[in-house]
């Protein structure tokens, strides 16, 4: 199998916080395994934009060491480093004051696309559109692309829109959500739509009910300070869980376009019930040999923020009505494995009689690692015996379905990079959709604070709070194994 690679259109690339960590861990490797994939025109060009004072020589030593730490398992090949590097510039600017725009403006090109890639904390994101368009170095064919958190509550995105609207018009915002880059989660959509197969029992009357785990293993040292006023719900949920839930529960949309699906994730959203307090349990990990606790990562010993969650969610509408779907996400698990398991009622009436036990059908989509899906089928056990029946898995792992093509999965952040440049905002979240997800978030969060509630403490390497796995075992179910 031979990969396409489609060469985007020719760009001047200017990222706003170039030499900050987001853009040296993901944003120019990946433009790297980009431009080594042949995928960048020759002519591209990337411009750093930061506070800090460098040349343009000092900022391709720093792209040059960021390369050779995160895109290590890339082949880096100096040549190919060094025509890389060619493409880059540097400007020092000053987001809130007016030095560095008119150097900007000079080094802009006419004719080519345009895009801008706020890589900066929230608050800068006005100021820096406003400069772009009151020196004239942004046009009307112009992108911006800015990054979570979008927000922190209801009012502040509404705001965040509203600063933005002032100076671009929706279509050239390209809110990131990189979950919606990843492989498997776009492989959703393909599995679901492009086969006849799973369509017709993608409803309540067939699905029992659907599980979201995102698990990581990473505690928060060393972003304590950030992560302690956000929290699970507003750092993994409010976004990269509920853009998955979308996929998972949205209606089909017409066509494979930015309106048409982004109106039927924004459907899921507003039809998402309030959750009340008894399907909600927040955790925080507690000390492990010598490794610091939750508190004591976020610096502060009372904190009340959750490092983990889970909850249960209900769509009202005549697809999901009566089917929970269940997330749950958290630091310091026991494996780094996410995946969405859509877990089947069973068969109505067992011809097999008592004796041949229960056995429903689990579709599993496995995000990372080890991305691929398994469907649990029920086959008779082998041999003599009489009919005794065992649960087996159609296993598919798309790193050995697509063999030598597997390697050329790409990283979440490049291929939403050039969908930015390809002028494609179908994997981007809309201003109505983000808002959307905040309107339904901030009353469970004013809901736990009023309450004072304080977060159950879990162990490092667990599976989360005992009291996660009972409120499932109420409703007679369990989760599934967070495994590696
Ligand atoms: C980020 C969160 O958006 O996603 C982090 O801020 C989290 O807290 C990360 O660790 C997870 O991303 P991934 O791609 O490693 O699953």
């Amino acid at each position: 199998m031979v990969s396409r690679v489609i060469p985007v259109d020719e760009f001047d690339l200017v990222i706003f916080g170039g030499t900050g960590d987001l853009a040296r861990r993901k944003i120019l490797p990946g433009l790297y395994r980009r431009f080594c994939a042949g995928q960048m025109p020759e002519t591209a060009r990337i411009i750093g934009a930061a506070r800090s004072e460098h040349d343009a020589e000092e900022f391709k030593s720093i792209v040059r060491a960021a390369i050779h730490e995160f895109a290590a398992n890339h082949a880096c090949d100096e040549q190919q480093i060094g025509a890389f590097l060619d493409r880059l510039d540097y400007v020092q600017i000053d987001a809130r004051g007016e030095g560095g725009w008119k150097e900007l403006k000079g080094m802009m090109r006419e004719g080519v696309v345009k895009a801008f890639y706020f890589s900066v904390a929230p608050a800068l994101f006005g100021d820096i559109a406003e400069r772009l368009q009151s020196n004239g170095i942004a046009d009307a064919e112009s992108r911006i692309v800015v990054e979570k958190p979008f927000g922190r509550d209801l009012q502040s995105a509404k705001k965040l829109n509203a600063d933005l609207a002032k100076h671009f018009h929706e279509t050239q915002i390209y809110r990131i959500d990189h979950y919606l880059g990843k492989e498997t989660v776009q492989n959703l959509m393909a599995v679901r739509f492009g086969n006849i197969l799973f369509e017709p029992l993608w409803n309540s009357q067939y699905v029992d009910h659907i599980q979201i785990t995102v698990a990581e293993t990473v505690g928060v040292g060393g972003r304590g300070e950030y992560y302690d006023k956000s929290g699970a719900m507003r750092d993994m949920v409010q976004n990269h869980l509920m853009q998955l839930l979308c996929l998972i529960a949205m209606e089909p949309p017409s066509r494979f376009d930015p309106d048409a699906v982004r109106d039927e994730k924004l459907k899921v959203i507003r039809a998402l019930e309030p959750i009340d307090h008894h399907h909600i349990v927040r955790g925080q990990y507690d000390a492990y040999e010598g490794e610091p606790s939750y508190r004591e990562d976020a610096g502060d010993l009372r904190s009340r923020t959750e490092s983990f969650i889970a909850m249960r969610c209900m769509i009202s509408n005549w697809r999901w009505a009566g089917t929970p779907f269940y997330l749950r996400t958290g630091k310091k698990l026991k494996a780094r494995n996410s995946e969405i398991a859509v877990v089947f009622k069973d068969a109505p009436h067992s011809i097999f009689g008592e004796e041949a036990g229960r056995h429903a059908n689990v579709l599993s989509i496995r995000l990372q690692p080890n991305e691929g899906m398994t469907l649990k089928v029920t086959i008779k056990e082998p041999g003599p015996g009489g009919m005794r029946l065992i649960d087996v898995p159609l296993d598919m792992s798309f790193a050995e379905a697509l063999g030598d093509d597997a390697e050329e999965i790409t990283d979440a952040y490049e291929r939403l990079i050039m969908d930015v440049i390809r002028g494609n905002q179908t994997l981007f979240m809309r201003g109505d959709e983000v808002e959307a997800a905040w309107a339904w978030t901030d009353p469970l969060i004013e809901g736990w604070e009023a309450r004072a509630d304080v977060p159950k403490p879990y162990e490092p390497g667990s599976s989360g709070p005992e009291d996660s796995m009972m409120m499932l075992h109420r409703e007679g179910r369990r989760w599934r194994e967070i495994k590696g």
